[in-house]
């Protein structure tokens, strides 16, 4: 079982995608385990997306993500990992298979609605950034019996 890191970026904020963006997690049989509605601040934009400082879109990327309210959630499963990353679809909504939420929601590489951490090691750290330990929770679905085998 793993915990993975998902954000709702402002541009599925403001148009009102939340729950149906949500509901594609649990529709799939992950667990929510931590959920908050938050302000991306300059600092934790840059610490969130190091990776990219340097490339041509950065800039417009730490503006874009700090520009309105974001969702973070902590969705646990088996293989959540990889699992989430093939629910959000390829970066650019444009190629993204539909089916997939980047695929049927969105037209833009830039506001693709969601970010999904992509390997374990970085599920831990964006994790450890954007949570503290006692804001993901641990809870038991009787349901869970009939998803996992
Ligand atoms: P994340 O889950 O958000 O990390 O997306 P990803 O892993 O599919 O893509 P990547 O990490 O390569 O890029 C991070 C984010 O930067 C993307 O989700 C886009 O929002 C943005 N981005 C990446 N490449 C481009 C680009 O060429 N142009 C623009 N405008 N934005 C880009
Ligand atoms: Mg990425």
């Amino acid at each position: 079982v793993e915990t993975t890191l998902i954000i709702l970026k402002p541009d599925a904020v403001q148009r009102q995608l939340m729950g149906r963006i949500i509901a594609r997690f649990e529709d799939k049989g992950l667990q929510v385990v931590g959920a908050k509605l938050m302000r991306i601040t300059e600092d934790l934009a840059g610490k969130h997306y190091a990776e990219h400082e340097g490339k041509p879109f950065y800039a417009g990327l730490v503006k874009f993500m700090t520009s309105n309210p974001v969702l973070v959630l902590a969705i646990r499963g088996d293989e959540a990992i990889e699992v989430c990353r093939r629910l959000l679809g390829k970066t650019n909504g444009i190629e993204a298979d539909p089916g997939t939420i980047r695929g049927d929601f969105g037209l833009s590489k830039g506001y693709n609605l969601v970010h999904g951490s992509d390997s374990a090691k970085s599920a831990k750290r964006e994790l450890e950034l954007f949570f503290t330990k006692d804001e993901i929770h641990t809870y038991e679905q009787t349901v869970g019996a009939w998803i996992t085998e």
